[in-house]
């Protein structure tokens, strides 16, 4: 009976709603919606994720939009070491390229809402997604798994207003439009990425111009000479670029400097919404493709072929379960504590070679590395057992020999002539 909620929330006076608050356009205008439309006083939530925006301006924007009070969170540390280096770990790429920015801060964010909402006693969460994407569905599973008990409320989704709609809407009770709605498209930021799409990019034959990037350079303008990184990882983590020790948002910062200051980055990805339909985002996230490459190609040299394969199995799974909002899950643990198993041996030093948008691995050494030359080798000091081969041939191909000898003829009538 959805009714019930409704009209309760309506006629209560006193009902307080929490809002994540962007600062951007849907946000600014659902704060005076929400207030009128459930008389409700409404505070703003605004968190740090690297987004690199001027948060104080945030906050006063929310204030000015008719806020009771805005939080300001700093959750950058949070971010990196509690989502973002598990989703690492793992090798989490969506659809094998999408290193997941925008879905792993969603349960974050959904987790700080609810903690807000719970000490101002709200009885309502709401958000500024609209009624299309993935985060609306990330956020709103995200706060039922932690607090079933607050109403998730998403205005956007509701209010069936244009960008023109919204712009006047606010210009008639004197809410600060920011100076983002000039732009055609829809961007979202945080420390592990950027996400674009929309206006020009909608049409998926049509190259994306260079202006959207911010993060990194067109490969016309990145330097003549390769820049080398070499990263070090112990159990999985990320510690030191070129043998200097760093905390990891640090780290994420100083390697999308030099990634992006040499072209490496940019992902141009037709992918499969959790809404089910298909579309064109642009991606820059250069830190996380470097870091990925780097973690990957570590793991593999650790871990036998067989592990290695589950790990593979296991990345792809991990990444649609991000994706599809479903963190705060058993399932998420269970494959947390099988990826945490095998960073025990994820120990060692990549070496990579960046140029012009290219991302290279030339080099690799762990002490746990699987690579013994000895055996590798076609020069002198090969130890490799030659003659055992003979017979584990001839063994591993006894049932293709077997079945070969079996088979059924072929039917002449199959045959299609010309
Ligand atoms: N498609 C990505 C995701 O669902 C990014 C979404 C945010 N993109 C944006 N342009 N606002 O995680």
């Amino acid at each position: 009976m959805p009714g019930i909620h409704d009209s309760s929330l309506k006629d209560s006076r006193a009902g307080r709603i929490v809002i994540a608050y962007s600062g951007g356009l849907d946000t600014s205008v659902a704060v005076p919606w929400l207030a009128e439309r459930y008389g409700a006083e409404i505070v703003a939530v605004t968190m740090d994720l690297g987004q690199g925006a001027e948060l104080e301006e945030v906050r006063d924007r929310a204030l000015a939009s008719g806020a009771i009070r805005a939080h300001v969170l700093d959750v950058r540390e949070e971010f990196a070491r509690d989502f973002v280096l598990r989703a690492l770990k793992a090798d989490a790429l969506y659809e094998d390229q999408y290193p997941l920015a925008t879905a792993l801060a969603r349960p974050l964010i959904a987790q700080k809402l609810i903690e807000i909402a719970e000490i101002e006693q709200a009885t309502a969460v709401a958000h500024g997604c609209s009624g299309k994407g993935n985060d609306q569905v990330r956020l709103e599973v995200t706060a039922r798994a932690l607090n079933s008990g607050i109403r998730i409320i998403a205005p956007a989704r509701e209010w069936g207003m244009t960008r023109a709609d919204e712009i006047e809407y606010a210009r008639q009770r004197n809410v600060p439009v920011p100076a983002t709605v000039e732009s055609p498209y829809s961007t979202d930021f945080n420390l592990w990425g950027r996400a674009v799409d929309c206006g020009a990019l909608e049409d998926p034959w049509h190259e994306p111009p260079e202006d959207i990037y911010t993060l990194t350079k067109s490969p016309r303008e990145c330097p003549d000479e390769p820049a080398y990184v070499e990263v070090s990882f112990e159990r999985g983590v990320p510690t030191a670029i070129n043998g200097v020790a760093m905390p990891m948002l640090d780290l994420i910062a100083s390697l999308g400097t030099i990634a992006g200051a040499n072209g490496v980055g940019r992902i141009d990805l037709i992918e499969n919404r959790l809404v089910g339909i298909k579309s064109r985002e642009v991606y820059e996230a250069p830190a996380a493709v470097v870091l990925h490459a780097a973690h990957e190609e570590l793991q593999r040299l650790v871990t036998t072929a067989d592990l290695d394969r589950l790990c593979r199995d296991i990345s792809q799974k991990y990444a649609d379960l991000v994706y599809n909002g479903l963190w705060f899950t058993p399932t998420r643990e269970a494959m947390d504590a099988f990826v945490d198993k095998v960073q025990e041996r994820v120990t060692g030093v990549i070496r990579l070679k960046l140029f012009k948008g290219d991302c290279r691995i030339v080099g690799r050494k762990s002490p746990f590395g699987l690579y013994d030359q000895s055996l590798a080798t076609h020069d002198a000091g090969d130890m490799f057992d030659h003659a055992a081969t003979a017979g584990f041939i001839k063994i591993w191909g006894l049932p293709v020999e077997s079945t070969a000898k079996k088979a059924p003829k072929k039917r002449k009538s199959l045959v299609v002539s010309r």
